[in-house]
C-alpha cells in the first residue's frame, strides 16, 4: 500500500476565495487545500477534476435543518441523516447544523451522546453538527449549558411559537440568555408570537374558516415582528449574541434593523422557500395544493419576498438556510380537518444553492456575496470556520463546482430527499451542480451520490464568530 499523500487538482474553475473571483487551479492533499494557484506540472500523480467554464465554490454550510425529527409527540420529518445528507450533498450542502433535543430526565450531555449515536447509525454523507433545543429550562438545565461547549455545541435554540409544545416563556427565554451568554453560546430563536396566533387560530375556527390558508392569515406579520423585537430586547438585557431563524417578512426585517441600530448583536436568516413562494400558493387553491406550502412563519406578499432578496444582498439577513423539514403529502401534509392538523415545514436542503444562485443570475447579488450568507457567514456563526465555509489553504476541501452554462429541473422524480413530494416542482433554474467534494472526496457527481464515500463525521464547533463589518 501506497503512503503517498492523495493528490487532486481541480483545473481551471472560477473559484471564490476571500479574495473574490478568481480563475485557478485548486491543489487538494489528503482532504485538505494545499494550494489554489497554476499548476502545469509537478503533481503528475494527481486526479485532475477539469473546472473549466465552472465556478468552484466552498460547500455549502446550512444552519438549520430537521432530520430525523419528531415533531407533535410522533410525526416524523420523512429525512433521517442518511436521506437528508445525500440531498444535501446533491445541492450542494457539504455541512449541516442540525438540533439535538432532551428527553425528559435527559441530561443535556446524554441527550447529545444519544442524538451523536444515531447520527453514526444513519451513516451521513454531510458533515455535521448540532444546536441544542431547549423548551423551559430548571435551573439544573440552564448551569448544564456552561458544558456545551467542550461537547462541541455552541448554540442553543428556543421557539416563542408552538404553545404546549415547543414553546418558552420570556421567564425562561430571559434565563436562558443569561446562561448562554456567560457560555458564549450563540441564542437561535424562532420568532413567532404563540399566543397571538393561538388566539387568532381559535377566532378563525370559530368563524369556520379551516382551509389551509388560515394557517397564514393566523400568522400575519406582527405577529412574527412582536416576536423578533421582544426577543432582540431580551437579548440585550442579557448581553446575549441573538440569531433569528427564518425570516420571512419587511416588518421582521424592520425590527432587526432597529435593534442592531441601538447595539443588539442580532444576526438573521431567510430561508430558500420565503424567496420563491408566496401567498398566492396557499390562498384560494384546492386543499391539496395548498397544504404543501405550509410552514411557519407562512409564505408571504411579494413585497416581503422582494424585501428578503434585497436583505441578502445588502446584508440586513446573514444568512440564507433551508430549514429543511419535509413530511409525507398524505396524512401529514394533506390532511383531514383543519389547517391546525398540518404539519409545519418544507424540503428544500437540496435546493438551496439552486435558488440563492438564481438572485446572482437576477442581478440581486454578486457570487461572492452568494457564497458568504450560503457558506462563510453560517460556518462563521457555527464556530467551523475557516475549516468549513471558505476556499483557502489549510480549509477542509469541500468543494462545489457549479456549471453556470447547464440548468437543473427541480422534482421530487430525481431529487436524493425521501421526501414524496417537492414544493419547487417542475421549476427550471439556472445552473447546475455537477460534482460535489467532501473533505477531497467526490461524494456526488452527474446526478448521483458514491455510496462509498459516505464519510460524514461530527464537527466539535468552536464559539461562534459574527460576521463584521466587512462581511455585513
Ligand atoms: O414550519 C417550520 N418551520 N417547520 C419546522 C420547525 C420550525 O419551526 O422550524
Ligand atoms: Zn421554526
Ligand atoms: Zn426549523
Amino acid at each position: 500500500m501506497s503512503d503517498s499523500p492523495r493528490q487532486t487538482i481541480v483545473k481551471g474553475g472560477l473559484v471564490v476565495t476571500a479574495r473574490g473571483l478568481e480563475r485557478a487551479d485548486v491543489l487538494i492533499v489528503d482532504g485538505v487545500v494545499a494550494e489554489i494557484g497554476s499548476f502545469e506540472s509537478g503533481h503528475d500523480d494527481a486526479d485532475v477534476l477539469p473546472a473549466e467554464g465552472c465556478y468552484v465554490l466552498p460547500g455549502g454550510v446550512d444552519f438549520h435543518t430537521h432530520m430525523d425529527s419528531v415533531f407533535r409527540g410522533s410525526i416524523r420529518t420523512a429525512d433521517d441523516f442518511a436521506t437528508g445528507t445525500a440531498a444535501a450533498v446533491a445541492g450542494g450542502t457539504t455541512t449541516i447544523i442540525d438540533f439535538c433535543r432532551a428527553a425528559p430526565g435527559e441530561t443535556l450531555a446524554e441527550a447529545l451522546d444519544q442524538w451523536r449515536r444515531r447520527v453514526v447509525e444513519q451513516r451521513p454523507w454531510a458533515d455535521y453538527g448540532a444546536h441544542m433545543v431547549l423548551v423551559q429550562p430548571d435551573d439544573d438545565t440552564l448551569s448544564q449549558l456552561s458544558s456545551l461547549p467542550d461537547l462541541g455545541v455552541t448554540s442553543i435554540k428556543m421557539y416563542l411559537a408552538y404553545p404546549g409544545r415547543m414553546m418558552s416563556d420570556d421567564r425562561a427565554l430571559l434565563r436562558a440568555m443569561q446562561s448562554a451568554a456567560a457560555s458564549d453560546l450563540l441564542v437561535l430563536v424562532h420568532a413567532e408570537n404563540g399566543h397571538a396566533i393561538q388566539v387568532l387560530v381559535e377566532d378563525a375556527l370559530s368563524a369556520g374558516h379551516t382551509e389551509p390558508a388560515w394557517h397564514a392569515k393566523s400568522r400575519p406579520t406582527v405577529t412574527e415582528a412582536e416576536a423578533v423585537s421582544r426577543s432582540a430586547v431580551l437579548a440585550q438585557l442579557a448581553g446575549a449574541r441573538l440569531y433569528v431563524v427564518h425570516v420571512s417578512s419587511a416588518a421582521a426585517l424592520s425590527e432587526i434593523e432597529r435593534a442592531r441600530a441601538t447595539g443588539t448583536d442580532i444576526t438573521a436568516e431567510t430561508c430558500s422557500h420565503y424567496l420563491v413562494f408566496d401567498d398566492s400558493m396557499v390562498d384560494g387553491v384546492p386543499k391539496e395544493v395548498a397544504s404543501r406550502f405550509v410552514c411557519s412563519p407562512p409564505t408571504r406578499d411579494l413585497d416581503d419576498q422582494n424585501a428578503l432578496w434585497e436583505a441578502l444582498g445588502h446584508g440586513t439577513l446573514d444568512v440564507l438556510s433551508s430549514d429543511h423539514c419535509p413530511f409525507a403529502l398524505q396524512g401529514e401534509k394533506i390532511v383531514e380537518g383543519d389547517f391546525t392538523h398540518i404539519m409545519n415545514g418544507l424540503p428544500g436542503v437540496e435546493q438551496r444553492l439552486a435558488i440563492a444562485y438564481q438572485g446572482v443570475v437576477n442581478g440581486q447579488y454578486s457570487m461572492e456575496r452568494m457564497v458568504e450568507f450560503v457558506s462563510t457567514t453560517p460556518a462563521r456563526l457555527a464556530g467551523i470556520h475557516p475549516k468549513k465555509g471558505e476556499l483557502a489553504v489549510g480549509s477542509d476541501a469541500d468543494l462545489v463546482i457549479l456549471d453556470p452554462h447547464a440548468t437543473t429541473v427541480l422534482s421530487a422524480a430525481t431529487h436524493h430527499s425521501a421526501a414524496d413530494y417537492l414544493p419547487y416542482e417542475g421549476m427550471e433554474v439556472a445552473g447546475r451542480v455537477t460534482r460535489v467534494l467532501l473533505r477531497g472526496t467526490t461524494v456526488y457527481v452527474d446526478g448521483s451520490v458514491l455510496p462509498e464515500n459516505r464519510q460524514g463525521t461530527y464537527l466539535h464547533r468552536s464559539a461562534s464568530h459574527q460576521p463584521t463589518g466587512e462581511t455585513r
